[in-house]
């Protein structure tokens, strides 16, 4: 088999089964703020235009490139889609003129015409990147591959069911906003900071260990940062020392591998877009682009200039941006926020709060205590987002339906909050339409049950955990009586059961007599 990487999560994969073209990402995303890192502008877009198949892991916008699709790649691809809990995949993909479709069922392999076997893991949780994210395993009767890019399945028996791979893509770096865009002091934010990068390096590197791929292949991030007012969030880690700038999540491939290194695993290799992976059994050759290194050991240059070639395409975007009075947003927001808000008593319950929506045009409430909309008027509000001008005009004037995908993504804001995290703030905001609201709220509305116990440390405690049933045999570690899961770092209590992240789970746990 032939893998082309072609930038961020994007594989082409070619073999005699034919060829699966994999998350294509080449327009900048989240309101012109990633961009691919390194640039794929060297991608010969006619070579993976006709691909048999076409996969898309999940809907965010670093992975789905419509405008890509849509002009570039063949309808005659038959689309691979995953199993999730709403029809958004198919209808987008549906609407950018794709008519074939192979509807997967979750973990259960399957033979493609042409002879490839493919099994797809999809994760559909509300807290699954768009309310729906996938993993896909390929075999080609010589080689398996397996593409996690950012996905966090938990049930890695399912995938290693699927046999031993022989290459695993898999992303290692930050792809959220936490905790770079609060409002904390220095010290606080650096200490956060560096919590997350450690803690989101380790649970790659779990993943691979849990794996064992023959080899590893650095993936699915992170972007950069070209606007000028988010420049700084690219890591500027010195090249000669891995530890040197330990307090920004958007690590990069060496980082990762430095890491792997550290931890004895040695099968890791940088890659770069049109690298060209050829693999088999028992044989590897790997072909990168010369100037693949000038991305990374001179970082700060490469991306200046990358800046520069991009700034003119950032303006025109941001002209684009609509401008709305304060009364229009809160027209808007009233007309659309307030009946799915009262529609929601699992997602009230869950934030029993207020948000403050700012920017400089307007500032707005979301009670979820009274379930209305209000202007902002001095009330305490928990959750505190104050986004650059332009960000939430566009989401109100394009009724985007999921502003994770979009105004949050795009790190274009600053927050506050009170209290620890709490992923009903962000579920409400995935699912912005009655469709996706309802599907969150029935998904909360399940029982998860205990099930399976395992001793720890001298206490009993459920195998699975309670957040989004990662098994604890594979991602949990303790320390000082805290129980840790490292596929999203949630805390708990050993003694009590309490968790430390958030405030509505709680871990079975009784000490053992
Ligand atoms: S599954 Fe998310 S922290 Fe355990």
């Amino acid at each position: 088999m032939q893998i082309t990487y072609i930038g961020h999560a994007g594989l082409y994969l070619d073999s005699e089964c034919g060829s699966i073209l994999c998350d294509p990402w080449f327009n900048s995303a989240y309101l012109a703020s990633w961009f691919p890192y390194p640039s794929n502008k060297n991608i010969d877009i006619e070579s993976i235009s006709k691909p048999n198949y076409l996969y898309i892991s999940h809907l965010h916008l670093d992975h789905f490139d419509p405008a890509f699709l849509k002009k570039y790649i063949s309808k005659q691809a038959t689309v691979l889609l995953p199993e999730f809990g709403t029809s958004h995949m198919r209808d987008a993909l549906s609407d950018l003129g794709f008519k074939y479709f192979i509807d997967t069922k979750n973990g259960e392999d399957m033979v493609l015409d042409g002879g490839y076997r493919v099994m797809v893991n999809s994760l559909s949780s509300p807290t699954d990147g768009p309310l729906g994210d996938s993993v896909l395993a390929v075999d080609d009767g010589v080689a398996k591959v397996l593409n996690q890019n950012d996905a966090r399945p938990t049930n890695l028996a399912l995938l290693n069911n699927f046999g031993v791979y022989d290459a695993h893509f898999l992303q290692f770096s930050g792809a959220i906003w936490f905790p770079m865009v609060y409002r904390y002091d220095k010290n606080l934010k650096d200490r956060l900071a560096r919590a997350k990068r450690k803690n989101q390096l380790e649970r790659a590197c779990q993943y691979v260990k849990a794996i064992g791929a023959k080899n590893v292949f650095p993936s699915a991030g992170p972007p950069c940062f070209l606007d000028e007012s988010l420049f700084e969030l690219n890591d500027f880690s010195d090249p000669s020392s891995l530890n040197g700038s330990e307090t920004n999540i958007f690590c990069d491939a060496r980082v990762f591998i430095g890491h792997l290194l550290e931890n004895g695993i040695e099968n890791s290799h940088l890659i770069g877009p049109n690298s060209k992976i050829k693999i088999g059994k028992e044989y590897l050759d790997i072909d990168s682009p010369e100037d693949l290194r000038n991305a990374y050991e001179k970082k700060r240059q490469y991306l200046v200039s990358y800046q520069e070639q991009v700034a003119p395409q950032i303006e025109a975007e941001k002209k684009l941006w609509p401008k709305l009075r304060s009364g229009e947003m809160f027209q808007i927001m009233k007309e659309w926020f307030e009946p799915l808000i009262k529609s929601a008593p699992l997602t009230c319950r869950g934030i029993n709060g207020r948000i403050l929506l700012s920017s400089s045009n307007g500032e707005f409430v979301l009670d979820f205590l009274t379930q209305e909309v209000e202007p902002y008027e001095g009330q305490s509000c928990r959750f505190r987002f104050y986004f650059q001008d332009g960000v939430m005009e566009y989401c109100l004037a394009n009724r985007v339906e999921d502003w994770v995908n979009m105004a949050f993504l795009s790190c274009r804001f600053e927050a506050e909050r009170e209290g620890p995290y709490n992923e009903y703030v962000y579920s409400f905001f995935k699912s912005l339409s009655e469709m996706r609201m309802e599907f969150v709220e029935n998904y909360y509305s399940r029982d998860t049950p205990v099930g399976e116990t395992i001793e720890c440390e001298g206490y009993k405690i459920q195998r699975y955990c309670p957040h989004l049933r990662a098994d604890l045999t594979e991602f949990g570690y303790v320390e000082n009586g805290v129980l840790t899961c490292k596929l999203h770092g949630w805390r708990f209590d050993l003694d009590s059961g309490k968790c430390l992240t958030s405030q509505d789970r709680k871990l079975f746990s009784e000490p053992i007599d």
